[in-house]
């Protein structure tokens, strides 16, 4: 026999249990009742910025509340993405990274997170094209010229990437692998930073995502030499793939994804990715889009399971690659 303390602790762990098994789906459906943040895990005015602040904004209009966007940028990416797997699973805080998400593992032994068991994938956001770009004065007229420049110059000439996982990071490595050049890497929180250094002719080189060089280029405030891309851009019809310009099969274009940390109810990733996938309709966010040659993701592919699936191709895919290149951080 239970002695009336015994039965008033039970009573109360039944009428808790209760409570917080009928408390999930009433939370989602009031969902969402206060401002979310989303972290970017690079610095402020760089290209996963400007997309992230491009979809929160449309998100906002959806879902009623304020979407504000979180710079934590440091460690390829990996300082924020760590900050966004520990946070509360209640759909207030998510995780807008690009494929550097899911390579990560392969270039840090102590990652402090799991990309993949630790995050509940909301769905893809874009991809976007990258530029091979230098600063204004570097004299080579094309990329020959360039690719001769870096030649004799090698270790000399300053590269710079967003750390070790960033995808200006890959970039760099498929470059020096296809070219036989090893050049002086130099990292930043992101490459709105770098972009500083490189107008001021700080650094020589960078290949990054036209989210952040297409308006530099085109004020000639540095010079593109190639696209990553397999076939060329339509907004710089007369800049040459790098495929095209002898690095056989070169071809990287970064995408994005939108997470939320393991845990958070289903209900909520999903009413989140129905709200993803209505912002990128969304006519401010497709026409800034089209002006950044970000390509934004299908509807079909801005899914939970379409993420899922996405991110592990990417990593068998990237996984090898970078390994081969035998690049580690600890
Ligand atoms: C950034 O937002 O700074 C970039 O996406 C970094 C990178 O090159 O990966």
């Amino acid at each position: 026999m239970l002695n009336k303390t015994a039965r008033w602790s039970l009573a109360c762990a039944f009428a808790l249990a209760l409570a917080s098994a009928l408390c999930i789906p009433a939370q989602a459906q009031t969902y969402p009742a206060k401002p979310i943040t989303v972290i970017v895990p690079f610095a402020g005015g760089g290209p996963t910025d400007t997309v992230a602040r491009l979809v929160a904004s449309a998100m906002a209009k959806d879902l009623g509340v304020p979407v504000n966007v979180d710079n934590i940028g440091g460690a390829g990416g990996t300082l924020g993405s760590s900050r966004a797997a520990k946070a509360v699973p209640d759909g207030y805080t998510l995780l807008l990274n690009h494929m550097g998400h899911v390579t990560a593992p392969f270039l840090y032994s102590k990652l402090p997170y799991d990309p993949i068991a630790d995050f509940a994938p909301i769905g893809r956001v874009a991809d976007v094209p990258m530029t091979l770009v230098a600063r204004k004065n570097m004299a080579a007229r094309n990329f020959p010229e360039l690719l001769a420049w870096l030649r004799s110059n090698g270790k000399k000439v300053n590269y710079s990437h967003a750390g070790l996982g960033a995808v200006s990071h890959l970039c760099g490595l498929l470059l020096m692998k296809a070219t036989g050049v090893e050049m002086t890497a130099v990292a930043y929180k992101g490459t709105g930073p770098a972009m500083t250094d490189l107008l001021s002719g700080q650094i020589d080189l960078m290949c990054d995502q036209t989210t952040n060089t297409e308006a530099q280029i085109k004020a000639g405030n540095i010079k593109v030499y190639a696209v990553t891309t397999r076939t060329r851009l339509a907004s710089m019809k007369d800049v040459p793939t790098l495929a095209e310009s002898g690095l056989k099969n070169f071809e990287l274009t970064a995408w994005h994804g939108l997470y939320a940390p393991k845990g958070t109810p289903a209900a909520v990733v999903d009413r989140l990715s129905h709200s993803l996938q209505k912002a990128l309709q969304d006519p401010a966010l497709v026409q800034r889009f089209a002006e950044l040659d970000a390509q934004a993701a299908k509807a079909s592919d801005a899914t939970p399971q379409a993420l899922a699936a996405w991110q592990k191709t990417e990593r068998d895919r990237w996984g090898p690659i970078i390994t081969a290149a035998g690049v580690h951080a600890e």
